[in-house]
């Protein structure tokens, strides 16, 4: 593969799966043999090294490299369950002496000096900073939304934001609830497609094993998990942008969710 593709995770609404797509994404990604780097851009919340099961294993963080604080290998964790899958945390504490200019080249230059497939980046819900430095720094965006009207709404406002800085958005509908898209309760994928205007990647359905194993730094994977297949599936269809391969379908091998059903209402 070639140039490192840089990618945010990315919804103005809050606790829709942003930090679970791109742990979940970025291992997929490498276990399908491409090297990864995940960094935690959320500053304020810092989930990510929780949701990844590092806690206890941080020293260092993003900010400390880029600022030249610490060598990138005294920061990056890699992880024990997919070696080319490494991990820069967010500070404990932030002090703003970096521009948005500095830190979105400072992750380039990482992306450089590292040879990475894909770097991918997890922002908070707000229009912060940080948000605006991940926008700087990336050409791929992964919209999340859950089929709430706020969430797509939230995610509408993102991918306008993505386009205005040149970087390109996908949806990426998370927290699929079958039954209630059959049953008329909620909208269906084409629904949500219209009212977003964002080109779909990939569609994960409500995994509630998904919220304890989390809980505990266990990511979707096996399955006993019924949001594995799609994580896969998105990590796949990535990989085909790369690689020149067909995209898998979406739903391919996702237990539970009928495709013709789900299109519509
Ligand atoms: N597909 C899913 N099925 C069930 N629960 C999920 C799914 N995706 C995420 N969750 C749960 O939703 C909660 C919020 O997820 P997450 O922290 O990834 O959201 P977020 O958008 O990053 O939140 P924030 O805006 O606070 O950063 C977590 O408890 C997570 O386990
Ligand atoms: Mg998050």
């Amino acid at each position: 593969m070639d140039k490192t593709t840089i990618f945010l995770s990315t919804s103005l609404k809050g606790g829709v799966g942003k930090s679970t797509v791109a742990a979940n994404v970025a291992f997929q990604l490498a276990k399908a043999g491409a090297s990864v780097l995940l960094c935690d851009l959320d500053f304020d919340v810092r989930s990510l090294d929780l949701i990844m099961g590092y806690e206890d294993a941080l020293m260092f963080d993003i900010s400390d490299v880029i600022s030249g604080r610490c060598k990138y290998s005294d920061a990056v964790i890699t992880d024990k369950r997919a070696e080319n899958l490494c991990f820069l945390g967010a500070p404990y504490k932030f002090s703003n002496d970096l521009s948005c200019e500095d830190f979105a080249n400072g992750i380039k230059k990482i992306a450089e000096e590292r040879s990475l497939d894909y770097i991918i980046l997890d922002t908070s819900g707000a229009d912060t900073f940080m948000l605006k430095c991940a926008l700087a720094a990336s050409s791929e965006a992964l919209v999340i939304a859950s089929h709430t009207p706020a969430s797509l709404r939230g995610a509408q406002k993102s991918a306008e934001l993505c386009e205005k800085a040149g970087v390109r958005p996908r949806l990426i509908v998370n927290n699929f609830d079958y039954s209630s898209v059959v049953g008329g309760k909620r909208l269906g994928m084409i629904d949500m497609i219209d009212t977003t205007k964002v080109p779909l990647l990939g569609v994960i359905p409500y995994d509630d094993r998904l919220i304890y194993a989390q809980e505990r730094g266990i990511l979707a994977f096996g399955d006993s998990f019924i949001s594995h297949k799609a994580f896969e599936n998105i990590a796949s269809r990535i990989l085909a942008d790369k690689t020149g391969q067909r995209y898998v379908p979406i739903l391919k091998g996702v237990k539970k969710i009928n495709r013709r059903k789900v299109l519509t209402k």
